[in-house]
C-alpha cells in the first residue's frame, strides 16, 4: 500500500531498520552525535541474538580480530570499520558499564571473549547507549519510498528520514524472526545482492557414510584439523545422529559449498605413517585399535579400524596388517576425504553468507553508492566472520562507522 498522503508524518534525522547488534550500536553512536533516530524493530524484543549467543554469554569480541577472519568477495572492504573500531574500544564500553569478562579457554589461543553476567547485560547496555531513541517495537514495514527524503510506512504511522540504516541481519534461524528484507529493499533500489547461504553449520552426510563412520557414535568428540578450499580449521569436531558439528567443522562450513569434499586430519600434529611403522615395529603385538586409542576415543577408534580403508583391519595386531595397508590406512588418518551431503540449514546456522553486494556500499560510511542516504550495516552485507566473536565486532564496527559517516556528513 502507497503512504497515503493524508498519514501524519513522524521525522526523524536517522532511521534505523533493525534494532539488532548493528543496529543498536549505530543507534548509540549516532544519539552521542546529538542526532535524533528511531529504530524500528519488528521483534518483541530487541536484539535477540544477542540474548541466545554464546550459550546465554554473548562471545562479544575476539582478541585477535584481523581482516583475514572474514569472508567476502572484496577482503579488503572490512578493514577501515575494523581499525575504526577495535575490539578494545569495545572492551572500554563494557568497562564503563562495570560489565567485566573472561577469555574461554586461554590455552587454546582462540582469543574469544564472554560476557561473565548473562548476555543480557550487553544488550541492555547497548539499549542504554541508546537513551533518547525512538524504539518501534512489534512494527512492520509495509513499503518504503524515496522522494529526496525516506517514507517509510508501518501498519500505523509513516516516517521521514534522510538516512536510512537497514541494519536487519541475515536469514539464519528463521524462527527468531530472521529474513531476508536487507536483500529486498536493496533490490529495490537496484542494489546488486548475492542470496544468503547458511554458515556457521553442521553438515550432514548420506546414509551409507553415517552408517559406515559416525553410526552410534553420536556425542562423540574429537580434536582434528578440518580443510577446504585452502582454508583449514584446528578444533574440536563433534559427531551427531545426522553428521557432523562442532567449531572445526562450523568454521569450515562457511568456505564449503555444494559438492565440496573436506578433509579431516584426525592426527593434527602428527605423522601417522611414522608412527604406526614405528609402533609396527616395536609393538607388533598390539591390536591397531588399541594404538589408535591412545589418540581417539575407544570406540571411534574401534569404528575407524574397520571402516576408513576398505581392509579388513578390524581385531588384527599392527604385525599381522601388511606394509601397503598400514600405510593407506595411515595416509588415510591424515587426509580423510568426506563429502557433505548438505548442511542443517538455515535453522542451524549462526551466520550467513551472502548478503548485500559490497561493491556497492562505501567501506567507511555504509552509504550506497549509488543511493544516497541508504545505508546498509551488520549481516545483511555480502560478509561473514568466522566463529568466536568475529560477527558481533562487526556488527559493532560497521554501526559505529556508519553513525559517524552520517555525524560527520552534517
Ligand atoms: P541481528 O540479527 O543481530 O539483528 C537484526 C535485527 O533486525 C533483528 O532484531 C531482527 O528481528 C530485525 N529485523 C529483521 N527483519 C526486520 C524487518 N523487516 N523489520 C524490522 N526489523 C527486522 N556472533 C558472535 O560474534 N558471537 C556469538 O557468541 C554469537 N553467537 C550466536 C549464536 C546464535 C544461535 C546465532 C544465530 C548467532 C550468533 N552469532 C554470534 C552471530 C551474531 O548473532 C550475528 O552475526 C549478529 O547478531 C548480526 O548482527 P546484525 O545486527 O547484523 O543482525
Amino acid at each position: 500500500m502507497p503512504p497515503s498522503s493524508s498519514s501524519p508524518v513522524n521525522q526523524q534525522d536517522v532511521l534505523i531498520i533493525g534494532g539488532g547488534a548493528a543496529g543498536l550500536m549505530c543507534g548509540g553512536t549516532l544519539i552521542k552525535k546529538n542526532i535524533s533516530v528511531a529504530i524500528i524493530e519488528k521483534s518483541e524484543k530487541l536484539g535477540k541474538k544477542i540474548l541466545i549467543s554464546g550459550g546465554g554469554r554473548c562471545n562479544f569480541t575476539n582478541l585477535y580480530i584481523e581482516p583475514e577472519a572474514y569472508i567476502s568477495p572484496n577482503p579488503h572492504f572490512c578493514k577501515s570499520a575494523l581499525s575504526g573500531y577495535t575490539q578494545w574500544e569495545f572492551i572500554s564500553l563494557m568497562e564503563k558499564h562495570n560489565l567485566t569478562w573472561n577469555e574461554k579457554n586461554p590455552e587454546s589461543g582462540l582469543g574469544q571473549l564472554f560476557c561473565d553476567k548473562k548476555s543480557i547485560a550487553i544488550r541492555d547496555m547497548l539499549v542504554s547507549e541508546c537513551d533518547g531513541a525512538d524504539f518501534y517495537l512489534q512494527t512492520n514495514i509495509e513499503n518504503i519510498q524515496f522522494k529526496d527524503d525516506y517514507l517509510i510506512q508501518t501498519e500505523t504511522e509513516l516516517l521521514q528520514t534522510k538516512s536510512l540504516i537497514i541494519a536487519t541481519g541475515g536469514e539464519s534461524i528463521p524462527k527468531m524472526g530472521a529474513t531476508d528484507f536487507g536483500l529486498k529493499i536493496a533490490k529495490q533500489f537496484g542494489i546488486k545482492t548475492i542470496p544468503f547461504t547458511p554458515a556457521l553449520v553442521p553438515f550432514i552426510f548420506n546414509q551409507n557414510d553415517l552408517k559406515r563412520y559416525f553410526e552410534d557414535l553420536s556425542g562423540t568428540a574429537f580434536f582434528a584439523e578440518v580443510s577446504c578450499n585452502n582454508q583449514a580449521f584446528k578444533e574440536m569436531v563433534l559427531i551427531t545422529h545426522k553428521g557432523l558439528s562442532g567449531p572445526a567443522i562450523l568454521q569450515i562450513s562457511s568456505y564449503w559449498s555444494f559438492g565440496d569434499e573436506i578433509k579431516i586430519n584426525l592426527l593434527p600434529n602428527i605423522d601417522a605413517q611414522i608412527w604406526l611403522l614405528k609402533m609396527q615395529q616395536v609393538n607388533g603385538k598390539s591390536l591397531l585399535k588399541n594404538i589408535l586409542s591412545e589418540f581417539l576415543n575407544k570406540k571411534f577408534s574401534e569404528k575407524l579400524v574397520d571402516s576408513l580403508i576398505n581392509k579388513n583391519l578390524a581385531d588384527k595386531t599392527l604385525g599381522e596388517i601388511n606394509q601397503a595397508d598400514l600405510k593407506l590406512f595411515a595416509n588415510t588418518l591424515n587426509n580423510w576425504c568426506l563429502s557433505p551431503s548438505g548442511t542443517r540449514g538455515m535453522s542451524l546456522a549462526e551466520v550467513c553468507t551472502g548478503g548485500v553486494s559490497v561493491d556497492e556500499i562505501s567501506s567507511k560510511t555504509f552509504e550506497a553508492k549509488n543511493q544516497k542516504g541508504l545505508y546498509f550495516i551488520g549481516e545483511t552485507l555480502d560478509i561473514a566472520g568466522w566463529l568466536g566473536g568475529y560477527n558481533f565486532q562487526w556488527a559493532w564496527a560497521s554501526g559505529v562507522a556508519c553513525g559517524i559517516g552520517i555525524a560527520d556528513e552534517g
